[in-house]
């Protein structure tokens, strides 16, 4: 007997189903709610609505459990590449050796962007945020591409429009880079694999011979499977509503990269790097900057802690923490940064506001300093996690469609004026 759930309305009873998912999640099915009662629900910031059914990650905020598609993130980061983790999260299997070799070929096949797409970089200030810069680029080449306007044109031209998102994205945000110091552009070159191809562009010069360094690869790698998908965060519901309307996959993740941005949410990285230039700058003073932030009198905020879903601890952050040990070692760089950062952990996580709040580090308190430790400037951090979120958004939107769901349209409750009648401008 399927499990209900009651609910009692002006004195009537109503039973809701109950689903149950194969990790022994449960949600009470409210779809007929309206039908039946006349009532909705309200959830301000969804903290508590499951806006789909999805077989892609799995979180348990509680147990600090992150999974792609069954698959654990420490041992996907610690034996998998980026373009494995890629497949696996889009195509739902990890890639045989062939389907492996196929997919990047194919995305090989596709790193470079229509030469006129240089011309809209010339047109940006020079100090243009390379997150703007992205978002409407990715939208651009919906203008390059017609055929992909219609997304559910036929499997093969859904994969091609895939492909070459996630073979163009690298190319447009090592660019925006370049732009940004009005240096020269590097094409991409396929003797390279993912990671070492965006190093390249981003910090190689036509007028020398730029060798990768393969910590660096190693740790580019780890970071982008640990941003790869995190569920139903901000931007990927942004990028599974948008994506609803049946609009093409370029402009959708545009969208996602547009709300990624945001301080809150992706753009955290940033904003913690330069928190913790502001505590360096401010004399190391770690006690006055948690004082800060419990003070609600004060707007500031421990950026890179708190989460809405791991109330224990972030499995990314850990792994994050270790990496940047690992990496500043083996680069034999001393970065100060990093010292105030466990300083800022340790005093955060003894102080009773924090552990009440459940408030732990999350995915990018550390990530900002490896970056830093990697050569990539602060205004790109956000643009590596757009990066590393891409398959994720892909996987996301390409389950949602094929699963036909239906455009995204809450509800709400008016608390305006009632009905009132129109007044002649003379008397109001
Ligand atoms: C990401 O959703 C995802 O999965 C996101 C992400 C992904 O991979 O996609 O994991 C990536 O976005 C990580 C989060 C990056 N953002 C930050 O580090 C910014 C700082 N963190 C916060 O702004 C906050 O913790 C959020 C936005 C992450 C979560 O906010 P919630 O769940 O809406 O919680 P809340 O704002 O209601 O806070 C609850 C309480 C409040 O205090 P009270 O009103 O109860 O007294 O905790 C306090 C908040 O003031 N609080 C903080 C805090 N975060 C929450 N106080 C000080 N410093 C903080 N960082």
């Amino acid at each position: 007997m399927s499990e209900v759930a009651k609910i009692e309305l002006d004195g009537k009873i109503y039973e809701l189903p109950v689903f149950t998912g194969t990790e022994n999640e449960k949600a009470i099915d409210i779809s007929k709610l309206r039908d039946l009662t006349g009532y909705i629900t309200l959830d301000s910031g969804y903290k508590n609505t499951g806006a789909t059914k999805s077989s892609i990650t799995f979180l348990d905020g509680e147990e600090g459990i992150l999974h792609y598609r069954g698959y654990s993130i420490e041992q996907l980061a610690s034996k998998a590449s980026f373009m494995e983790v890629s497949y696996l999260l889009i195509y739902g299997e990890l890639p045989t050796k062939d389907e492996l070799a196929d997919f990047e070929m194919s995305i090989k096949k596709h790193t470079l962007v229509s030469e006129d797409m240089k011309q809209f970089f010339e047109a940006y200030p020079a100090k243009a945020h390379p997150m703007g810069v992205l978002s409407s680029m990715i939208s651009s080449l919906s203008t390059f591409y017609p055929e992909s306007l219609d997304p559910n044109r036929s499997k093969e031209a859904k994969n091609l429009t895939i492909h070459r998102l996630i073979a163009k994205l690298p190319t447009l945000a090592a660019w925006s880079f370049k732009n940004s110091l009005s240096h020269p552009f590097m094409y991409p070159r396929n003797e390279f694999d993912y990671c070492e191809n965006f190093l390249y562009m981003m910090f190689a010069m036509p007028t020398e011979d730029y060798k990768v360094h393969p910590v660096v690869v190693e740790a580019l790698n780890t970071l982008l499977i640990l941003h790869a998908d995190h569920e139903q965060n901000c931007s990927t519901s942004t990028v599974r509503i948008v994506g609803s309307s049946q609009a093409n996959l370029y402009s959708t993740v545009s969208a996602g990269i547009s709300a990624l941005w945001g301080p809150l949410h992706g753009g955290a990285n940033q904003e913690v790097i330069e928190m913790l230039e502001q505590i360096n700058n401010d004399g190391g003073n770690v006690d006055k900057w948690v004082a800060k932030a419990k003070d609600k009198e004060d707007p500031f905020r421990l950026m890179g802690f708190g989460h809405r879903v791991y109330k224990n601890f972030d499995p990314r952050a850990n792994i994050i923490k270790k990496a940047c040990d690992d990496v500043l070692e083996k680069l034999n760089i001393n970065d100060p940064l990093l010292a105030i950062a466990k300083k800022l952990e340790k005093v955060a996580l003894e102080d009773a506001y924090f552990k009440e709040r459940n408030l732990y580090p999350n995915v990018d308190f550390y990530s900002g300093i490896i970056y830093k430790a990697l050569g990539i400037p602060t205004e790109m951090f956000t643009v590596m996690f757009a990066l590393g979120r891409l398959p994720g958004w892909i996987a996301q939107w390409k389950e949602m469609t094929e699963n036909k769901e239906p455009i995204g349209r809450p509800r709400q409750i008016y608390i305006g004026n009632t009905s009132r009648d129109y007044v002649d401008i003379s008397k109001r």
